[in-house]
């Protein structure tokens, strides 16, 4: 990783980025930029292009159209960039059969890091998660919020600069929601950059700044505040549905 190439200037630049898959366009022309040290919120019903916008940010696809740079400069797909993320996608990519400990090493040592180094790293990331206690049981032993908080754990361990979460609190109940939530604002105050994907209103007024996206189409940009305002709106819900209103008008 070269350091040198890391900007603060931002984090993410999307400059007239188009997807399609065949003949249909999940992705209509978007240009986004993302400074650094911030929650920053995707909000969208099923089918927006949310899983999209983070994968082509992974660099596991790739723009039909435009152009996408990372960190001042960083092509997705570069070995750098890549370095510097952590993606939690919308399915568990974890190990049943492995104990939460495996689970991180196995990750730890595909981005490279040392095993003197990752062993603290993990001790480190699982009292963030407060699985501390729980560190040799299999995966399958664990409660569904106990796993949800493993896959965060293991995307946590290569100390990303940016964090890509794809639904993480969906189908997991309110008291293990905050929770993640608390440890998301300490990962962000930490210096972590977070864009997560939701469709939880509520969610979405935990960010520092949210992008409402309908059918490929952003149709709304600033903080929770401002959006609420911008709609003449009472509270962000009513302003997304303002929104969605205006954007099929358009
Ligand atoms: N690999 C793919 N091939 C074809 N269509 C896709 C593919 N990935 C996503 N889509 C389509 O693009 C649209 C946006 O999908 P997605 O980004 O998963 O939305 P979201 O995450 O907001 O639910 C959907 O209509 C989906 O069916
Ligand atoms: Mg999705």
């Amino acid at each position: 990783m070269n350091a040198g190439t890391v900007s603060t200037e931002y984090i993410l630049r999307m400059e007239d980025v188009v997807k399609t898959f065949g003949g249909f366009t999940a992705l209509h022309q978007t240009s986004l930029t993302i400074p650094g040290r911030m929650v920053f919120g995707l909000l969208g019903p099923n089918g927006a292009g949310k899983t999209t916008l983070l994968r082509l940010v992974t660099g596991l696809i790739s723009p039909t159209a435009g152009k996408l740079t990372l960190f001042g400069g960083l092509e997705p797909g570069a070995s750098a960039a890549r370095a510097m993320i952590g993606y939690m996608p919308q399915s568990l990519a974890i190990y049943p059969n492995l104990s939460v400990v495996e689970n991180m090493l196995f990750f730890g040592r595909m981005y490279g890091m040392g095993e003197g180094a990752l062993k603290t790293r993990i001790d480190e990331v699982l009292e963030t998660i407060e699985l501390s206690g729980r560190r040799d049981d299999i995966l399958a032993n664990l409660s569904g919020g106990m796993v949800r908080r493993a896959l965060l754990g293991t995307t946590l361990v290569h100390k990303p600069k940016l964090l890509l979460l794809d639904e993480p609190t969906a189908g997991v109940d309110p008291v293990l929601r905050i929770k993640i939530w608390e440890t998301l604002r300490k990962l962000c105050d930490e210096g972590t950059s977070i864009l997560i994907t939701t469709h939880h209103i509520s969610e979405a007024d935990r960010c520092d700044r949210v992008v409402f996206l309908r059918s490929g189409v952003i149709i709304g940009d600033g903080t929770p505040d401002d959006l609420t305002r911008q709609y003449q709106a009472d509270d962000l819900e009513k302003a997304f549905v303002v929104a969605t209103k205006e954007g099929v008008a358009t």
